[in-house]
């Protein structure tokens, strides 16, 4: 019978989504983020529960193996750590040959991708070696921190103190003092806060690298690279910057006229999952007032306060509110970390989460590999050099 022929199945085009908005791209059990509410929890924990009552290590082992520890494990698991935050001589040598003038980010994640020169394996199915690389990365990491801060002062690195938990020894090896238990319960608690955020950018690139089974060294070196931009980890130290340079609670209304006028970003708000304040900047702002109670004032606590304010008024309509890094530089300043370790202290606290990433997309692997929409020109014939236009 004679009739149309059925059309073939026309498939609708792939919506583009630019930086994969709203597209999930992974199904994680590890943090989960309510954005309208201003909820965020770890494995279900709320962080307002894990700031007060964790410790980083706890949360740590809580990310990556899914449960709270026991006393036994717990136990285990800081000693461990505790055993393997010396760093090889030959890296610390390394790290002598690296301009001093060079960013913190950069000379972590050359560090971190030189641990794998010396402890990879690639046994990524075996769970010894998955608990030895996680112990490793969170272990050393601050070490090469702090030693990277004492070598460009021109100093040699001090070795990590036995009888310190894990953020006292940071503080100690960073600035050579014995810090007061209040200071260092209160970085923990930093720590604690920076260490989870779900698909954010630097988390996809470690799945991304974590996808192709490479070893875990490669897979935080280049989340620590992802996360040194200005604009994910590295607005922290913007933020200073921009307090700063207004300089005064009586310029803030006018800095900020002029920045919304020449369509500025406002360094330490916004967010992709948050249209409330988001909640890590609610216990920040705590813990920087606890700082200041303790140990004294600090002016541009008030030009932050009144930035919130004003900045309330006019970017609040479009739910653009404080996010995590508003506060965390008063509180760094406070505990006397120079501006530019911010990030590479925020690297210290995620490596948690990355590895978390690691190991879940090892128990669900499939390589990263999404499409793209072309847009470049159509087929054509090279062209001999003289007869180009
Ligand atoms: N100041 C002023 N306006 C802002 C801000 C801000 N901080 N953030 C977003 N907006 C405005 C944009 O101008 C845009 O307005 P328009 O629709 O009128 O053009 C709208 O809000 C949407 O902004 P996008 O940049 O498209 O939002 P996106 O979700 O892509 O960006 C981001 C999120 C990158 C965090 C952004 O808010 C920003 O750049 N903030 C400043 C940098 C910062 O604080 N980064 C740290 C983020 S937290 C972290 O990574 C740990």
């Amino acid at each position: 019978p004679q009739g149309t022929p059925p059309s073939p199945a026309v498939s609708a085009p792939p919506t583009f989504r630019p930086g994969l908005e709203g597209v999930p791209a992974t199904q994680s059990a590890i943090c989960d983020i309510e954005g309208q509410r201003g909820l965020l929890t770890y494995r279900g924990y709320p962080i307002e529960q894990l700031a007060s009552y964790s410790s980083f290590l706890e949360t740590a082992y809580l990310l990556i193996w899914g449960e709270l520890p026991t006393i036994f494990q717990l136990r285990e698991f800081e000693q461990e750590v505790q055993m393997h935050r010396r760093v090889s001589f030959r890296i610390r040598d390394m790290m002598k040959c690296f301009p001093a003038s060079g960013h913190p980010m950069d000379a972590l994640q050359a560090s971190a991708a030189s641990l794998g020169l010396f402890y990879s394996r690639r046994a990524l199915y075996d769970p010894q070696y998955i608990t030895e690389a996680v112990v490793r990365l969170i272990a050393k990491i601050p070490t090469m921190v702090a030693a990277f801060q004492l070598i460009r002062k021109g100093q040699d690195p001090i070795q990590p103190r036995d009888d310190l938990a894990y953020s006292a020894n940071f503080l100690y090896m960073l600035t050579e003092r014995e810090p007061d238990p209040l200071a260092a319960r209160i970085f923990d608690a930093c720590l604690i806060l920076h260490a989870e955020h779900s698909l954010n950018a630097s988390t996809f690139s470690a799945r991304v690298t974590a996808s192709t089974l490479t070893d875990p060294y490669a897979v935080v070196a280049s989340a620590v690279g992802t996360l040194a931009g200005p604009l994910h980890g590295g607005a922290n130290e913007d933020v200073l910057d921009m307090l700063d340079q207004i300089g005064s609670i009586d310029q803030v209304e006018p800095w900020l006229d002029r920045a919304i006028a020449q369509k500025q970003k406002i360094m330490g708000f916004g967010h992709r999952e948050y249209r409330v304040k988001d909640p890590r900047a609610v216990i920040l702002q705590g813990l920087a007032e606890e700082l200041f109670q303790r140990f004294g004032h600090d002016a541009m606590y008030d030009v932050a306060l009144k930035l919130e304010e004003v900045a309330e008024r006019r970017l609040g309509p479009k739910g653009i509110f404080p996010n995590v890094d508003f506060y965390s530089g008063l509180v760094y300043r406070k505990l006397g970390i120079p501006r530019d370790l911010f990030t590479p202290i925020f690297a210290i606290a995620r490596t948690a989460g990355w590895l978390a990433h690691w190991k879940e997309q090892l128990g669900a692997n499939r390589i990263y590999r999404p499409s793209q929409i072309y847009t470049g020109p159509t087929e054509r014939g090279w062209l001999p050099l003289e007869s180009r236009p």
